[in-house]
């Protein structure tokens, strides 16, 4: 199995509290990075110092290195982290996969038990979308995933024997545990009274009796303690299929790590793109920093162009002052963000233009 032991919780009195680690990352991560931090400092001032962090392929390439120890431990002195996107092309031989995806990211999610993995999709009005008329004629589309962010498949708990011989075995077994799948579960109905109070299980139980047995017991006990709330339950496959046919029927799904990471993507696709989807990996209980970052990657074919769009990183930022507790600020940019779609919907414009634009509207 994957090492992914948790480290010792910081302490509330260490003095780096009001750190934020940055880490800019590849391709055009640096680009969206640096209007995120441009919206950011608009809003709060200097009330936080940044610290940087060069990881990512270019690092790993240039020291062989992925995230020495001591930088996990800095990173964990800090209030929060802000990533840009990390992966080089996908064509690069010199890069292969699972390295920075297993020892950047996942590591970071993992050690900083990182357990709520926040993804929030709105259809906004004026911008492209795949969905069909008679869809989007229905009314908003407003939901949120929450995915498991450190149990699954993703927990390493594999291994592959006789390898390279014509009898070679490869494992990968889901990890699911009462206590992870719970805590994601009453995260899920917690949010859902916030909203619109509605939450939708997305597993598939018919066929993964095991796993998606826990999750259907621990989803109906714990339903029952928000009798408020309305509950709904799609296999994935059906799920993905509501996502494009009935989007609105959503409003919190609450989901395992892969069929998360899945259905995020095609929720991205259907709401405009992930040029503006934003998330937030989130340590529940406040012992470690969360971690903030558009769903997007590095997207190395359009780096340098000055072209990204840095949308979806700069809602990213109001997640974090929400998760700082400072939801008025976080909605000064989700109102500029609002207000800058409304306006220019996905014309195409410089990357920093885009910034300038939203920083001077908070
Ligand atoms: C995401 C990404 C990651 C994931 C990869 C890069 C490890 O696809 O954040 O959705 O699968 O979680
Ligand atoms: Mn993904």
């Amino acid at each position: 199995m994957t090492d992914n032991t948790l480290i010792a919780p910081a302490s509330s009195q260490g003095n780096h509290r009001e750190t934020i680690s940055v880490i800019p990352g590849d391709g055009i991560g640096p680009e969206v990075v640096a209007e995120g931090l441009k919206v950011l400092k608009a809003v709060v001032g200097d009330d936080y110092d940044f610290e940087f962090h060069k990881l990512g392929a270019d690092r790993w390439k240039a020291t062989g290195e992925v995230l020495p120890d001591s930088e996990l431990e800095e990173l964990r002195q800090t209030r929060a982290i802000i990533l840009g996107a990390v992966g080089a092309a996908p064509g690069d031989k010199t890069m292969p996969s699972g390295i920075l995806e297993r020892g950047l990211l996942l590591k970071i999610r993992f050690a900083f038990d990182q357990y709520i993995n926040l993804r929030p999709s709105k259809l906004y009005p004026g911008v492209h979308t795949p969905l069909a008329d008679w869809v989007v004629e229905r009314g908003p589309v407003d939901f949120v995933v929450v995915r498991e962010g450190t149990e699954g498949l993703y927990a390493g708990n594999g291994g592959r024997f006789r390898k390279g011989t014509h009898h070679e075995v490869a494992t990968e077994v889901s990890l699911n545990t009462a206590y992870g799948v719970e805590r994601v579960v009453r995260d899920a109905f917690e949010r859902a009274q916030r909203r619109r109070n509605k939450v939708t299980l997305v597993h598939k139980h018919n066929v993964l009796v095991n796993a998606g047995g826990l999750w259907n017991e621990t989803f109906n006990r714990i339903a029952a303690e928000f009798p408020n709330v309305e509950t709904d339950y799609l296999h994935i496959d059906a799920a993905t299929i509501m996502l494009v046919q009935d989007p609105q029927r959503f409003d919190v799904i609450v989901t395992d790590n892969l069929f998360g990471d899945i259905l995020t993507d095609e929720a991205g696709a259907v709401t405009g793109g992930i040029g503006l989807s934003a998330s937030a990996n989130i340590n529940g209980t406040g012992e470690f920093p969360s971690m903030f970052e558009p769903v997007h990657g590095s997207a190395p074919d359009i780096a340098g162009k000055h072209i990204a769009d840095p949308r979806a990183t700069i809602l990213s930022m109001a997640m974090l002052l929400d998760h700082l507790g400072r939801p008025e600020d976080a909605k000064r940019i989700e109102k500029a963000v609002d207000d800058d779609i409304a306006k220019h919907g996905m014309e195409q414009r410089h990357t920093e233009q885009v910034g300038d634009a939203i920083a001077s509207a908070v």
